[in-house]
């Protein structure tokens, strides 16, 4: 029988338009939209205020940013909190979503001063696409192409200055010639447990659920380093609370430890945050090519999920929690990974020694 795919409720991508919309009933969205409010990436931040405020200063548009780092880990948010603090406009595009130079162009004429143009998935654009914006980014001038055949002349027009942010899951997808014009490149890095439990307490505030300590610390462990999974377990163990406790009375009920972990128990969602998918790709490197190395390409037929989302949703994790190793003959399987799996004997991982 052939079994429904849910999502993976720890994928790190985005998987409704609802989900960073404020619920129902509340005001505010999960979403910082000023520097203070944004947790962690202490580097980041610091960069970009600095240049920000030079910018400012200067009375001058910001120069064009360039943010990459896996799905998840806030590079969205930091466009909007860019605009903001520039007090700016943002227009949002996404790369394979322009499908026609006229599209970009429509879109650049429209620019106001200091406006931030957000292009996520910048690496996405088709190349012809990617041609136009590089006298945008450089000198602000737009060739527009007006009639056709023999009679058809270039017109040059000038654009005004703005911010072109652009968001890529990694630096490397990126053309050299698109990737050096920008002058600004931050790349954001998989959260602390620390940062993400912060952060399990802002949007617990925001969603106005009660959590404990203990509860924030395990919802943030399995999080496997990203907001947006930390914030989507952080419903999901809400919502196990309120049908689980009291007799299904339990709204309100605040989220201690155990419940997170009952909860994330029922999820199929590990101590590390793995879920049935990340398993399978360890088993698949254990069990059928006897622990690697064996190639990207091959991995992907054998687990039945294609390259790219092996390499930008589950390998960045596995490779940061030393699960799996890259090595120019492929992946291999680590002790860790084995160890983890049980099968080499589980190694005892402490848990915070506060909390119960
Ligand atoms: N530093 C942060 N502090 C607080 N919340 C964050 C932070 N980074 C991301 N988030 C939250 O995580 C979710 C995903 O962030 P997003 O910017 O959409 O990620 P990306 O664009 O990199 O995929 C959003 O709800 C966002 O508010
Ligand atoms: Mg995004």
């Amino acid at each position: 029988m052939d079994s429904i795919e849910l999502p993976r409720i720890v994928s790190p991508e985005l998987q409704s338009d609802r989900e960073e919309l404020p619920e129902q009933g509340l005001e505010k969205s999960l979403r910082p939209s000023f520097m203070g409010e944004y947790i962690g990436q202490k580097k980041v931040k610091e960069n970009l205020s600095l240049f920000m405020e030079a910018a400012r200063v200067r009375g001058d548009a910001l120069d064009h940013v360039l943010l990459a780092g896996p799905p998840g880990l806030g590079k969205t948010t930091l466009a909007h909190i860019i605009a903001h603090e520039m007090n700016a406009q943002i227009h949002i595009v996404t790369g394979p979503n322009v499908e026609k130079k006229g599209d970009l162009a429509a879109i650049l004429s429209n620019l106001q001063p200091g406006d931030v143009l957000f292009i996520d998935e910048v690496h996405r654009l088709q190349k012809t696409i990617e041609e136009v914006l590089y006298g945008a980014m450089e000198d602000f001038k737009l060739d527009l192409i007006i009639g056709q055949g023999p009679a058809a002349r270039t017109l040059r027009m000038d654009l005004p200055k703005f911010t072109l942010v652009g968001a890529t899951t990694r630096t490397g997808l990126l053309s050299s010639p698109l990737r050096d014009r920008f002058g600004v490149q931050l790349r954001l890095d998989f959260y602390p447990v620390e940062e993400l439990e912060k952060i399990v307490h802002r949007s617990a505030d925001v969603l106005a659920i009660q959590i404990d300590g203990c509860g924030a610390n395990e919802i943030a462990r399995r999080s496997r380093g990203t907001p947006r999974i930390a914030n989507r377990l952080l419903k999901r163990v809400r919502d196990f609370a309120q049908v689980r406790t009291k007799n299904g009375q339990g709204v309100g009920t605040s989220i201690t430890r155990q419940i997170a972990q009952a909860a994330l128990a029922l999820f199929e969602v590990d101590i590390l945050g793995l879920d049935p998918m990340d398993r399978k790709f360890l088993f698949t490197i254990i069990e059928k090519f006897d622990g690697g190395p064996v190639g990207i390409e091959t991995l992907s037929s054998a687990i039945g999920e294609e390259r790219d989302t092996l390499e930008d949703v589950y390998e960045p994790y596995l490779l940061q929690e030393g699960l799996i190793q890259r090595t120019p003959r492929g992946r291999m399987a680590t002790r860790i990974a084995y160890h983890h799996l049980g099968i080499l004997g589980n190694e005892e991982k402490s848990t915070d020694s506060d909390c119960i």
